[in-house]
């Protein structure tokens, strides 16, 4: 076991909060004793982290830009997890800084995505490898989650899900390729559930400076969108999209999500491999048809 008992969670979106489940799972049963949260002044209100606060998180509401309240907010925590949306990088530098000032013993940068991903857009890669840098500077160790796409979000009703043309309650989804392509996506309780053992059940040794890769479910466009069809009785229209259409699509705008995630998955490039699921025995992530209602 690592020994860390006192979590901070930074960012309470979109799987930030499926990450406070977890950690508040584990103070239940003993096997944490402090968590953290994290928030921006104006969010402090919502209705979840009332929620949290009740069952036992504390909720500290910061102006990020004031650096030394951060710190004091992350004195005596152990690991300091960031959730912060991948738009406010910059926050989630400041908040590394504190971390380190404070003393924490591991960072984890929000990350949980498909490393494809990130190598297709250069302008991210680039930040977060001068965050890992950072970090490393700073004496400040850190562990990396990737996961493949998110299943519970990727095809609802999200930003992300009209972005990469998935979104199925519009009955019109857009595949890359042919559709025969395997990718790896998990539902974010899922990975939330695997980072909660990970942080507390593996030593050290086995975090500082590590990188973990895990996989829920792995299955083509053509696989998911027919069980769909067949557990929900509606017809998609599919539209597919070639390679070579998405490339033109991607060389006009270098930023196009949509295209680069069909790209990605249309070239074979979206499979988590070799995934560490082994490492959490007895993890049982849910099927991505699951959530495709
Ligand atoms: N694998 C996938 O399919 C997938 C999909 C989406 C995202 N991701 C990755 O997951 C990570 C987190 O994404 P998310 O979708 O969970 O994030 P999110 O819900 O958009 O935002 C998370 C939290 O960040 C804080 N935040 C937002 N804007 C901020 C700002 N300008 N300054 C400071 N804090 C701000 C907010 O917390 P407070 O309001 O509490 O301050 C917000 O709730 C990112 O690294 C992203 O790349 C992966």
């Amino acid at each position: 076991m690592s020994g860390f008992k006192h979590f901070a969670l930074a960012g309470a979106g979109g799987i930030g909060i499926f990450v406070i489940e977890e950690l508040l799972k584990a103070k239940a049963a003993g096997t944490v004793d402090r968590i953290t949260i994290l928030t921006r002044t104006g969010s402090a209100g919502r209705e979840v982290l009332k929620k949290f606060a009740s069952a036992g998180a504390i909720i500290t509401a910061v102006d990020y830009a004031d650096s030394s309240a951060i710190t004091q907010a992350l004195a005596g925590v152990d690991v300091v997890i960031s959730t912060i949306a991948g738009v406010a990088f910059e926050v989630e530098m400041l908040v590394a800084e504190a971390s380190a000032a404070a003393g924490a013993k591991l960072f984890v940068p929000a990350y949980y995505g498909l490393p494809a991903f990130g190598e297709k857009l250069k302008g991210w890669s680039a930040s977060r490898q001068s965050l890992r840098e950072k970090l490393r500077a700073m004496d400040l160790p850190y562990v990396l989650f990737s996961c493949g796409l998110w299943s519970d979000f990727i095809f609802t009703d999200s930003v992300w899900a009209p972005l990469t043309n998935l979104e199925i309650a519009t009955g019109k989804v857009t595949i890359g390729g042919d559709g025969t392509q395997p990718f790896s996506m998990t539902a974010r309780a899922d990975v939330a559930s695997f980072l909660v053992y990970a942080l507390i059940q593996l030593p050290v040794a086995k975090l500082e400076y590590q990188s973990y890769q895990v996989e829920g479910d792995r299955t083509t466009c053509n696989e998911l969108f027919s069980a769909y069809e067949e557990k929900t009785g509606k017809k998609l229209e599919i539209t597919y999209r070639s390679i070579s259409e998405l490339e033109t699509a991607i060389a006009a705008n270098p930023s196009d999500i949509g295209a680069i995630v069909q790209h990605i998955y249309a070239t074979g490039k979206g499979v988590i491999e070799p995934p560490d699921n082994a490492l959490y025995p007895g993890w049982n992530p849910k099927p991505t048809i699951d959530f495709l209602d």
